[in-house]
């Protein structure tokens, strides 16, 4: 694989690997899409007022979550059928997370399973699981879980029912996820309530993570009931459709948790300047879920490192040129509200696409 340099590359390189199937599953949102565009939407209508003439020779953006040394505050979330964007899967992920020093979410549906990955590379590491079962199907595998060293738990409740995703329909295409035994059977996930939540708190002694938090009042539940990680998502725009974006849920949610957990955002981020407004906005690290996923259909483990280094390399410099190096420094003040300058979609972040680079 060539090289690139700049996101733009990655992602045309992504497309070119892909069949149009893949392509769109990996893209696409639920009914009109317009979580998707309104997540970038959110992203784009922030803006920067820089400060001047402090030292920024050396910017730091080292941090921690669950006391997970990050190289910056960044995660990459869970991919289902990651696998299908690169035959390595969620194990061509773990080497990259492993390697640059970011933390991975494993999806609960993609290959390989998050037992075997246990044996392939080493943690740290969190898993998303997807309820396919009754009560006593959960506890075995977060038994396992925790037996084979994870450091976190992460409940998606965002998905209490699969979405209609008609760039798929349309083509009839059912991705690898959706062809495992179990997978359309959305009963025990349908089911889940805020008692699922206090049953893993009370049995387990992991790190829980939910994610698909989008309101102050649900933030607050969460706090109350132990939860460790308040992840404020809306699934990419994949689920609900017409959900407001997850950018402009994070003050709130940042307000109701009072800094009693870390909030890690996930919805519309693509680049280092992205990332940057959201942790000026509260946020503990970042998600960046499509990034990950054409990172890896651009070229896997490799593509990933060299995205993830890009996206440091921007932030660093987004930082930088904003007047800050620490990332203490970060704080609503450093930002304000303003027109997107052009219709915002999911690509709105790479202009250079529709010149044809
Ligand atoms: C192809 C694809 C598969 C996904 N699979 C899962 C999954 O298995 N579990 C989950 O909790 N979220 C899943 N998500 C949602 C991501 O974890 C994340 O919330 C979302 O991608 C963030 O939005 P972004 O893509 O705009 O960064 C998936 C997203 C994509 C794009």
């Amino acid at each position: 694989m060539a090289q690139f340099l700049t996101l733009h590359e990655m992602i045309k390189q992504a497309q070119q690997n892909l069949d149009q199937g893949a392509w769109d599953y990996l893209i696409g949102g639920s009914d009109s899409e317009s979580t998707v565009r309104r997540n970038r939407a959110g992203v784009d209508s922030w803006v920067f007022k820089p400060r001047i003439l402090n030292d920024v020779s050396v910017v730091d953006i080292a941090t921690t979550l669950l006391d997970v040394p990050l190289r910056m505050p960044v995660v990459l979330p869970p991919i289902g059928s990651v696998q299908e964007f690169e035959e390595g899967g969620g194990a061509s992920v773990a080497a990259a997370a492993n390697e640059f020093g970011v933390l991975q979410i494993l999806s609960s549906v993609c290959t390989p399973r998050f037992d075997v990955l246990a044996k392939m590379v080493p943690g740290p590491r969190i898993y998303q699981l997807y309820l396919l079962g009754d009560e006593a199907w959960m506890d075995d595998i977060i038994a396992q879980c925790i037996a084979c060293g994870y450091t976190g738990f992460c409940l998606t409740a965002d998905t209490q029912t699969y979405s209609r995703r008609e760039r798929d329909i349309l083509k009839r295409y059912v991705p690898l996820s959706g062809r495992q035994a179990g997978s359309g059977d959305f009963i025990a996930q349908a089911k889940m309530t805020w008692d699922t939540v206090a049953h893993i708190k009370e049995k387990f002694d992991i790190p829980l993570i939910v994610k698909g938090v989008g309101v102050a009042d649900d933030a607050r539940r969460c706090i109350d009931a132990g939860v460790d990680v308040v992840y404020v998502s809306n699934h990419g725009g994949r689920q609900l459709d017409h959900a407001r974006a997850c950018i402009d849920a994070l003050p709130e949610v940042v307000a109701a948790v009072d800094g009693r957990a870390p909030v890690v955002v996930d919805g519309g981020f693509m680049r280092g300047a992205d990332v940057v407004k959201a942790l000026c906005l509260g946020a503990t690290a970042v998600g960046l879920g499509r990034f990950e996923a054409l990172a890896m259909a651009a070229g896997g483990k490799d593509a990933l490192l060299a995205a993830l280094s890009i996206l440091e390399h921007e932030i660093k410099t987004t930082m930088a040129l904003a007047g800050v190096c620490s990332l203490s420094q970060l704080s609503p003040e450093l930002v304000y509200r303003a027109e997107p300058l052009a219709s915002p979609s999911l690509f709105s972040a790479f202009p250079l696409l529709d010149e044809g680079y």
